[in-house]
C-alpha cells in the first residue's frame, strides 16, 4: 500500500488507494479541521501536498471552486476531504488552525 507522510509531525502510515487524505490523516491521529464534513464547503481541511501530488485524484469542480476562495492557496494546495490516495507515496503538510478561512 502507498505511504502517507504527514508533516510537520512526520507521522507515516500506509493508506489504501481511494482513501481520502482527510480519512487517512484522522486515522493517523493527526489534528486537522473538517468543519463541513467533507462537502468541499468550508475549506478548513486545506493542506499542502509536498510530494506525490500526481498520485492523488484529480481536482473536481467543487474543490476547485472552494480553493479559489481560500487565502494562501498555491499550486500544492488540496482539500484533504476531496483528494484521494492513488498508488504512489504522498507527503502532506498540515497548515494548522489558521488556514482555510
Ligand atoms: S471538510 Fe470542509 S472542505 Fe474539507
Amino acid at each position: 500500500m502507498p505511504k502517507l507522510t504527514i508533516l510537520p509531525a512526520g507521522a507515516a502510515i500506509e493508506v489504501a488507494e481511494g482513501t481520502t487524505l482527510l480519512q487517512a490523516i484522522l486515522s493517523a491521529g493527526q489534528p486537522i479541521m473538517h468543519k463541513c464534513d467533507s462537502k468541499a464547503e468550508c475549506g478548513s481541511c486545506h493542506v499542502f501536498v509536498q510530494d506525490g501530488r500526481k498520485s492523488l485524484s484529480k481536482i473536481e469542480r467543487p474543490e476547485h471552486t472552494k480553493l479559489d476562495t481560500i487565502v494562501g492557496v498555491g499550486s500544492k494546495s488540496r482539500l484533504a476531504c476531496q483528494a484521494k490516495m492513488g498508488a504512489e507515496d504522498v507527503t502532506v503538510e498540515l497548515l494548522g488552525f489558521s488556514s482555510g478561512f
